[in-house]
Parts: C-alpha cells; structure tokens; sequence
C-alpha cells in the first residue's frame, strides 16, 4: 500500500516531502503503535524491565544514528535537518543508562538482533547514502517530539519515577514548543533539493525505518517473556525443593 501511495502522490506531483513522508508512513505509524511495548506504555502498564531494555536499544541506535548525522553534517541534503543541539539524545540516554545500571552501565548493554540489524543499516546509508538519512531522523526525532512527549508522563507514573529521574530521554530542553519546531522541522525537510529517484529513496527508507522499530520493540518483548520465563522457572525450582508446588500464570 505504501508503494501505491508513492506513485500516486508522485503522479499529482503537488506534496511536500513533510507530507508525503507522513502519508506514506501512516500505516506503519499504527503498527508501531499497536506493537505490545507500545501498548504497554498507552495503558500505563510499562514495567522498568521493559524500559530499561528499551533504553539499551535507544543507546545503540541514536549512537549511530548520530554519529553519522554529525559525519555528514554538510551533506547538503542532510545540512538542514542537523539540529544537534535541539534534538541529539545520546546524553540523556546515557544519563538514564547510568542511573538504572549505575556506573558500569556500558557492561550491561543489551539488545536483540533487530537492533543490530537497524544500527547497521544507519551506518550504511551514513556511508552511502546519506540523503537517506532525513527518513531516519524525521522517524525518531518527530516521534520523540509527538507520541514520547506523553508517553513519558505516562512512564513516569507507571514506574513511580521521581521528577524526570531516568526519564531525560523524553525531555527536549532546547526545545520550548514541539509543535513550533515540528513545524520548522518539516519546512527544512522540503527544502531539501531530491531528485525523483531520491525522493523514492527516502520515502521508501521512512517506512523501513518504521519497520526496523517495530522489529526492535519486538525483539524487546521477546526477549523478556524468555526472561520472564527463566525467572518463573527457576522460582518453580526453588519450590519444588521446598516440596511445594507453584501455579504459573499463562
Ligand atoms: C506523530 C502518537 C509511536 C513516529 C505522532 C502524533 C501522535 C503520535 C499523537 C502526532 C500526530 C500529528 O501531529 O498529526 C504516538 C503514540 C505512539 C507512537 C501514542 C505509541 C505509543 C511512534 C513510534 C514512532 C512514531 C514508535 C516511530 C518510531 C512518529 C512520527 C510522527 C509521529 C515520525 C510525526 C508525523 C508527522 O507529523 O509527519 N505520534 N506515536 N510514533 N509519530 Fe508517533
């Protein structure tokens, strides 16, 4: 459906790059949604595992992603979206690493193969084609600015954090109206000059970069039912040698 989207915006040749991006990601926008990490954070239900985990993966794919919007800062199709200083998260993150995991937190990093498999995406259109790189930044970066700014009241109160503690990641304190700079964000987008070909291109990265997102929170579910599962396990165990028995929920 999305491809159907391109050609037809594409044939009435009338959309700015900030609308066609939003319109052929719109399906995938609500996949991510309904993801269950997603879900979770929606009915106020997110558990520190879960965003602790979330911020592992967070680490590794804005370190990249940043490191390779700052190695082509004056690529002229990447020059008018490079806000570091409004937008760059891997401080914060690494702020909220530290003070879930303490000191060693860099020992602690963990991620599921989608998170690699995103990273190693960004560090090749970083190398070879970095006008891709405004599908990638627009996904996180508008997304940060729309949907997170909720959903990180919503995991203060679902985790009992005190104010903001481990939750900088959410907090944008150069920018002081998202939707001013969502605005101001978008018209930079359509200044970028893309040929047919590359407009393509990055049209078809956005909802890859969705999709690697999806694959992402995912892979982070999966890896805490096996978790989960582990440390049920193991309390059976203990049980059993206690000689009692223990229902397992599910
Ligand atoms: C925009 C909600 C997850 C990427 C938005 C907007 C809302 C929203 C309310 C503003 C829509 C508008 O201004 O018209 C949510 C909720 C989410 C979620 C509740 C999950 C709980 C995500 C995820 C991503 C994402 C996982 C990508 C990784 C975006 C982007 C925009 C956006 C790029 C900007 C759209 C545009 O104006 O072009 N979201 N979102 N969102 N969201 Fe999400």
């Amino acid at each position: 459906e999305a491809v159907c989207c391109i050609k037809k915006k594409k044939s009435t040749g009338s959309l700015d790059l900030s609308e066609q991006i939003k319109e052929v990601t719109k399906e995938s926008h609500v996949r991510a949604e309904n993801t269950e990490l997603m879900l979770s954070f929606q009915r106020g239900q997110v558990t520190l595992p879960q965003y602790k985990l979330l911020l592992c993966s967070l680490y590794e794919i804005y370190q990249v992603l940043e490191e390779e919007m700052d190695r082509n800062s004056n690529h002229p199709a990447v020059a008018p979206i490079y806000f570091p200083a409004e937008l760059a998260r891997i401080k914060s993150i690494e702020k909220d690493l530290e003070y879930f995991y303490g000191p060693d937190w860099r020992e602690k990093i963990v991620v599921p193969a989608a998170t690699q498999r995103y990273s190693h995406r960004l560090r090749q259109i970083g190398k070879e084609n970095p006008e891709f790189l405004v599908a990638h930044a627009y996904t996180r970066y508008l997304g940060d600015l729309s949907g997170g700014q909720v959903l990180g009241r919503i995991a203060q109160k679902s985790m009992g954090l005190k104010s903001g503690e481990g939750l900088s990641f959410f907090a944008f304190p150069g920018v002081s109206s998202p939707n001013l700079f969502k605005q101001l964000y978008r018209s930079r987008m359509n200044s970028v000059e893309l040929t047919a070909e590359e407009r393509n291109g990055v049209l078809e990265e956005a909802v890859r970069a969705f999709e690697f997102n999806i694959q992402v929170f995912d892979g982070l579910q999966k890896m805490l039912s096996v978790a989960g599962n582990r440390q049920r396990q193991s309390s059976t165990d203990s049980n059993a040698v206690h000689g009692k028995t223990l229902q397992i929920p599910g």
